[in-house]
């Protein structure tokens, strides 16, 4: 069995003291930093570019996943690998050259994620499995941080867990999207090898423990 992986997501940090919660991050038992990036056009929020995953990545010592929900991800990917990011994830739903975004990601350096909308079967990979590093499943609708995680993402978990076996392919399997204490055991009994948790790790009342918590709870 793989070692899941823990990514807070900074989208639910506090922005005023970024720093701090970044130092947090670092001396945590999390792996990843999770950001996202979003244009106010693939969803309805905008959040930051890569001047701030650049500024981030001075600061973190640990790999930065970067998560684009943005159109036409292919004119950003080598700004973005330039940025620092270790991992790109763009979308599915974004990308009509899927097979060409994720070979241009791959070129530049990085590792290659897709990720998948609630609505979109998982099936739509099937032929491009063996050639990515990352399935992203989006267990909430992509745009906002602190949602309800929607239920079906169990079977969508076990379902990518099959395909990647089928295809013999070494992809890491991510849920994002209301991530939490309640859920996480669940989600890696499924498959799943990275957790995304933005509220559930900044929200709470000590998010360097909940990491430790999370971590605990996805290692059972
Ligand atoms: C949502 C983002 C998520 C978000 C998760 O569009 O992709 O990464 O930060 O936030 P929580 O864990 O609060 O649902
Ligand atoms: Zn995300």
């Amino acid at each position: 069995m793989r070692q899941h992986l823990i990514a807070p997501s900074l989208l639910a940090a506090d922005f005023t003291r970024l720093q701090d919660d970044i130092s947090m991050v670092n001396r945590s038992e999390a792996d990843w930093f999770h950001l996202d990036v979003m244009d106010g056009r693939f969803v309805p929020n905008i959040t930051f570019g890569m001047f701030i995953v650049e500024a981030i990545g001075k600061m973190a010592e640990k790999p930065l996943d970067v998560h684009l929900m943005i159109v036409e991800p292919e004119k950003y990917i080598e700004a973005f690998r330039q940025a620092g990011a270790a991992v790109i994830t763009v979308h599915y739903e974004a990308c009509t050259h899927l097979h060409r975004v994720v070979h241009q990601i791959k070129d530049a350096g990085a590792k290659a994620g897709v990720a998948l909308n609630p609505h979109t079967p998982v099936d739509c990979l099937s032929d491009l499995i063996e050639d990515l590093d990352l399935v992203c499943l989006m267990s909430v609708n992509p745009g906002f941080g602190g949602q309800k995680f929607i239920e079906n993402t169990y079977r969508k978990v076990s379902e990518a867990k099959e395909l990647l076996l089928k295809h013999n392919s070494k992809a890491l399997i991510e849920v994002d999207g209301g991530v939490a204490l309640n859920n996480t055991a669940k989600l890696v009994a499924a498959g799943a090898d990275v957790l995304v948790a933005g509220n559930t790790v900044f929200a709470s009342a000590n998010p360097e423990a909940t990491i430790t918590e999370l971590n605990k709870l996805a290692s059972v």
